[in-house]
C-alpha cells in the first residue's frame, strides 16, 4: 500500500541508492527545518545534517536554536539558525527574505513547528482562542512560509515540502476539535497545493505521525512513556524527504480509523464517544489561563 503512495521516480532513486550505495538527495542541498529548537524538528535537523544538507533551522527560541546548530557543527555538519515566530506574519516576509537572499533558493522545506490543544468543547466555550491560535501557527504559518519560498522552488524546478500533521487527521479523536481541525486543513492545502506545481517538479507529503515523545506530549498524563521516539520519529522525517512519498500513515490504527469514518461513521462515532467518555482531560487542559 505503501508503495502506491509514492512516485515510480522516488522508487527508482531508493533502490539504486540502496544498490550503489549512492549518497542521500539530501547531500549539498538547503533544508529549511521549522520548529528545530526541540522534539522531531531537533532529531531531524541532526540526522539531515549527518546526510550532508545544509540545515536552516527556525524556531523562536534562539538560545535553543544555538545549542542545535552547535551540536550539528561538532557532528561535523553545517547549519545555520534564524529566530522568528512564525506567527507573526511580517516576520515572516522577513525571514524568507533572508534566507533566499543568504541561501538562494530552498530544496526542502519541513513544516514542523507547531502546537497541540486537548481540551474538551465544554472546558473550551470561553476559549476561541485556542482555535485561533492553532490555526496561527499550525496552518497559516506553514502556508505563508511556504508561498514565501515556492516561487524559487518552481523557478528552480525541484523543491519538496513535508509537513508535520497527525494521525488525528485519520482518528477524529474526541478533545483535539482545535488542533485537528488546523492540522487538517494544512493536509488538504498541501494536497490540492501539490498538484499545482506537479510540473514545476515540486512534491509535497503529509506526515501523520502518531504519539511522540517530546515536550509537546509531556504535559498529557495519559501518554506518559508511549509512543516512539523522536529520534525514531525523525528517521522517518529524513526518509520522506529523500522518496518524496504523497502521505505518511505512520499506525495501522489509524488506518483502520480512516476506513471506519468512512465506511461506517455512525459506529465510528458512537466508539469514539464511548472513548471520550472513559478518558478524561489533562489537569494542564483543566487550569485556566493560556
Ligand atoms: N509529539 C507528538 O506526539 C506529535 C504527534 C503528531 C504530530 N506532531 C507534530 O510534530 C511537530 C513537532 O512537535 P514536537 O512533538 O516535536 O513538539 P515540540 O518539541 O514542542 O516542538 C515544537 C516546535 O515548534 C516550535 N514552535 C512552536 N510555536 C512556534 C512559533 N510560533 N514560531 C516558531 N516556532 C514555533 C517550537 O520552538 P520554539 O518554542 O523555540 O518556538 C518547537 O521547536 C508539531 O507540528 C506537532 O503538532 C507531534
Amino acid at each position: 500500500m505503501s508503495l502506491l503512495l509514492q512516485t515510480p521516480r522516488a522508487l527508482l532513486s531508493r533502490g539504486v541508492r540502496r544498490v550503489t550505495g549512492a549518497p542521500s538527495p539530501l547531500a549539498g542541498r538547503v533544508v529549511m527545518i521549522t520548529g528545530a529548537s526541540s522534539g522531531i524538528g531537533e532529531e531531524t535537523a541532526l540526522q539531515v545534517a549527518l546526510r550532508g544538507g545544509h540545515v536552516v533551522l527556525v524556531a523562536r527560541r534562539a538560545d535553543e536554536l544555538e545549542r542545535v546548530r552547535r551540536a550539528i557543527e561538532k557532528a561535523g555538519g553545517s547549519a545555520s539558525a534564524y529566530a522568528c515566530d512564525l506567527t507573526n506574519g511580517p516576520a515572516v516576509d522577513v525571514l524568507v527574505a533572508e534566507v533566499l537572499d543568504q541561501h538562494g533558493a530552498i530544496d526542502y522545506l519541513v513544516n514542523n513547528a507547531g502546537r497541540s490543544i486537548r481540551r474538551s468543547l465544554d472546558l473550551a466555550y470561553d476559549r476561541i482562542h485556542d482555535f485561533e491560535r492553532t490555526m496561527a501557527i499550525n496552518y497559516i504559518a506553514p502556508v505563508r512560509l511556504t508561498m514565501g519560498l515556492l516561487p524559487a522552488m518552481r523557478a528552480q524546478r525541484f523543491g519538496h515540502v513535508v509537513n508535520i500533521v497527525t494521525w488525528g487527521i485519520q482518528i477524529k479523536a474526541p478533545r483535539y476539535t482545535a488542533y485537528i481541525a488546523s492540522k487538517a486543513a494544512l493536509d488538504t492545502w498541501a494536497r490540492i497545493a501539490g498538484r499545482e506545481t506537479w510540473a514545476d517538479n515540486v512534491t509535497f507529503t503529509n506526515m501523520r505521525f502518531g504519539l511522540v515523545q517530546t515536550p509537546m506530549t509531556a504535559p498529557t498524563e495519559a501518554y506518559a512513556g508511549r509512543g516512539e521516539t523522536a529520534q525514531h520519529a525523525a528517521r522517518r522525517v529524513v526518509r520522506a524527504l529523500e522518496d518524496r512519498p504523497v502521505v505518511v500513515n505512520t499506525t495501522l490504527f489509524a488506518r483502520v480509523c480512516e476506513v471506519a469514518n468512512l465506511v461506517t461513521p455512525r459506529l465510528a462515532d458512537h466508539l469514539g464517544a464511548r472513548g471520550y467518555r472513559s478518558s478524561e482531560d489533562s489537569s494542564a487542559a483543566r487550569r485556566h489561563g493560556a
